[in-house]
């Protein structure tokens, strides 16, 4: 049994709490705060094909330092994981890396040829995952035939669509006419607010269309978000993520890291919209798209580095900061990395709680990540709050 004694609550006030373990430990919390643990409905944690980028032992490593400890992993792997064999295959090499026995949940890629998967795979998988846009990996419905299809047979079989809302043809559009294609910082030109509203209001409308449960990653901008508000005012079953990229960082970081501020959806010039559609409860969740590559990748001039970020042992961190500078509540933390997940994805109570130091300030580096990538956009940050315990499965995971 571990019992945690004294810790404060959301609410301000004084909680023991007994969790179920083969450990015997006591926790005294006097100066902590209790938290449900959190989910990321949106990780790359690069298995099968990229074990160079990161793997499950080092994700995990870094996940219970972010205070998670349920994980939903994308599909754009090497190769994509598009088939039920596929599928049962990535299970196989995730569970041999294991070391932290995180709980897990894997998304199918939708692939234009591969389409009646979805049905096959819906009893195994969290959703089905759909790049209207190109990104990292070769996934990419392109066919608009297909994309409707796939969202047909996704309502059929109440298997919930998760998108990546970028439009593809537009994307490539832009890149032609603006023929901008030397800079880091064309990146959030080329892909921008237009780009993420096409995608999205197509999404929407097929969701619409074929009762689907639609969650829209990454979202960034008040176009995408306006969607959005409209489509809950209309009752349909489309939810928001957004990432901690889009609420903490903008364009600005190109001058300082250059091809390194490279993400999919980009950098927004401003981070106002996510920050207003968090408050009117218009964004249901955060994924960090934790997105680990190597340093010498990121690097590379712009058209060769790849897009995105590790983040998800800041990811709770970064939060209470934000809490601690007044921008967000704790019960609002617990709705957008917790409670909303847990009903979009109809993920059963568990145990699993973190105990954080809201007083606790440190200054990220990158040398002490545990990320195989070791580097983060977040390096030199100061930030005020950190977790202290992570509690999985009755087992005690201390931060240091
Ligand atoms: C992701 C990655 O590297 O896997 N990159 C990103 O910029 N977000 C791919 C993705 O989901 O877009
Ligand atoms: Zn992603």
């Amino acid at each position: 049994m571990i019992e945690i004694k004294n810790a404060k609550t959301i609410d301000g006030k004084r909680t023991d709490r007994k969790i179920p373990s083969d450990q015997t430990k006591i926790i005294d919390a006097s100066t902590l705060t209790l938290l449900p643990a959190l989910i990321d409905p949106h990780v790359h944690f690069r298995v099968p094909g990229a074990e160079h980028k990161e793997t499950w032992a080092t994700a995990t490593d870094a996940a219970v330092h972010g205070g998670v400890t349920t994980v939903f992993d994308m599909p754009n792997n090497t190769p994509s994981c598009i088939t039920l064999e596929r599928l049962k295959e990535k299970k196989k090499i995730i569970d041999g890396q294991l070391k932290i026995p995180i709980r897990y949940g894997l998304y199918l890629g939708a692939d234009q040829n591969h389409l009646e998967e979805i049905a096959r795979c819906k009893d195994e998988i969290v959703g089905v995952k759909i790049y209207m846009g190109s990104s990292t990996g070769d996934l990419l419905m392109k066919d608009p035939a297909a994309l409707e299809k796939a969202f047909q047979i996704a309502g059929e079989n109440d298997v919930l669509v998760a998108v990546h809302a970028e439009d593809e043809d537009l994307i490539q559009e832009r890149k032609r006419k603006l023929s901008l294609h030397s800079h880091a910082s064309d990146h959030s030109i080329i892909r921008n607010a237009e780009v993420a509203k096409r995608a999205a209001a197509l999404a929407i409308e097929l969701a619409a269309k074929y009762g689907v449960r639609l969650y829209i990653a990454h979202t960034s901008t008040k176009e995408e978000l306006d969607l959005v508000r409209q489509a809950k005012r209309q009752k349909l079953k489309v939810f928001a993520e957004t990432t901690p990229h889009h609420m903490f960082l903008t364009t600005k970081l190109y001058e300082k890291l250059g091809t390194m501020a490279l993400v999919n959806p980009p950098l927004r010039d401003t981070n106002e919209p996510v920050w207003e559609a968090i408050h009117d409860g218009t964004i249901d969740t955060i994924g960090t798209d934790h997105a680990p590559h190597l340093l010498e990748e990121k690097r590379l001039p712009y058209g060769k580095a790849p897009s995105g970020f590790p983040s998800i042992e800041l990811y709770l961190a970064l939060l209470l900061n934000a809490h601690a500078h007044g921008k967000i509540s704790l019960e609002q933390i617990v709705r957008l990395t917790h409670t909303r997940p847990r009903e979009i994805f109809r993920i059963k109570e568990n145990d699993d709680v973190v105990l954080v130091d809201l007083e606790k300030t440190k200054t990220v580096e990158d040398a002490h990540l545990r990320t195989k990538a070791k580097w983060s956009p977040y390096h030199g940050m100061t930030l005020k709050g950190w977790p202290k315990f992570t509690i999985l499965k009755g087992r005690v995971y201390e931060i240091t």
